[in-house]
């Protein structure tokens, strides 16, 4: 096995050597700008790390990896249209820098592209792979389709949150390990047992994904901190908020999410305010550490050695220790 920074270091080189423009310009060149501006590139390196884990050669998995994170891009895109966000990674989204229709269209390429990859392999290969793929690609907008109808909504429970981020995202971690287990040839216990543990590491890295859209530092999470304030996303942040609060506060809580200020610095700070005061940014915090420990019990049952499992946890960990 290589290290994570290894893993990540050969994608990007494979990647680059992919994205690079055609004809016409104004198609590919925001396909070729998005998916070079960074990021954290978990996904892939996960694809990779699990074809080792399970014997394979992270080579033969590169293009699902690629997949993946095309994949993840595509998904970016149109999410960034649809959460009205100017920046990604620091800088402007495609919506912002090219306009709306480039962005839809741009989206859809990439999500073909991604399909397209898996004509890499052998026959039996490609079926699971696009069995999955196709499950999991649906499944992401259903969850992206409840984070919509979310907004407007102030029945939300926390339970339909968990199924709304399992969905939109965790969903994606878990088959980007088991693309990597099925590239590899792994038995279909570990192929599921793997699937497990990237959805519940998952819902822990949305949890945080949520915290830092609040919390984080505005100088290296990349994002517009307190977009999901602005939009009214009805996060975990905001529920527990709900919950932990007198009638009084819930009264004005629900009304701050229920509308679009013009001046939307000051509804950040009440937000922010709340969820600290109401207990809300502890609990979340330790959410985040529980679904993270269960993540790390589904690994028990892996027929791997002790070290592999210790590498899968050390990425784990990483995770909840982000600031980005
Ligand atoms: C952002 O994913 C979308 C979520 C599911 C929270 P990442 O945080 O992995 O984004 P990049 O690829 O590192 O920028
Ligand atoms: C994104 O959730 C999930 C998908 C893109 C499918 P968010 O809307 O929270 O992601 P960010 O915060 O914009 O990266
Ligand atoms: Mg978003
Ligand atoms: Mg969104
Ligand atoms: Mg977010």
């Amino acid at each position: 096995m290589l290290s994570i920074e290894d893993y990540q270091q050969h994608f990007v080189a494979y990647l680059k050597e992919y994205a690079t423009t055609k004809e016409p310009e104004n198609l590919y060149r925001p396909i070729g700008y998005i998916l070079n501006l960074g990021g954290k590139r978990l996904r892939p390196v996960l694809t990779l790390m699990a074809a080792e884990i399970f014997n394979g050669d992270y080579k033969e998995a590169l293009n699902a990896a690629l997949s993946i994170e095309v994949f993840h891009n595509f998904s970016l895109v149109h999410d960034d249209i649809m959460d009205g966000a100017p920046l990604r990674r620091g800088q402007k989204t495609v919506h912002e820098k090219w306009d709306v229709n480039t962005g839809i269209l741009s989206g859809d390429a990439m999500l073909i592209m991604a399909y397209q990859l898996f004509e890499n392999y052998e026959p039996n290969t490609f079926l699971e792979l696009a069995k999955l793929f196709s499950k999991t690609a649906l499944q992401v907008c259903e969850g992206q389709q409840y984070d919509m109808d979310f907004e407007t909504r102030n029945d939300v429970s926390v339970p339909g949150y968990l199924k709304m981020i399992g969905y939109k995202t965790a969903v994606l971690i878990g088959a980007a390990l088991q693309m990597g287990a099925i590239v590899a040839k792994a038995s279909d216990e570990d192929q599921q047992a793997i699937y497990e543990f990237g959805r519940n590491l998952g819902i822990a890295f949305q949890l945080q994904d949520d915290y830092l859209d609040a919390f984080g530092d505005p100088k290296t999470f990349g994002k517009q901190v307190g977009g999901d304030i602005i939009e009214n996303k009805k996060t975990y942040l905001y529920l527990k908020a709900l919950e932990f609060s007198n009638e009084n506060e819930r009264e004005e809580l629900m009304a701050l999410f229920s509308e679009t200020p013009k001046d939307t610095n000051v509804k950040i700070e009440v937000a922010k305010k709340a969820f600290v005061s109401s207990g809300s940014a502890e609990v979340t915090k330790k959410a985040i550490d529980e679904y993270t420990q269960k993540a790390f019990k589904t690994l028990e049952i892996l027929n791997v050695s002790e070290e592999k499992k210790e590498l899968l946890k050390r990425f784990g960990l990483s995770l909840m220790n982000r600031t980005v």
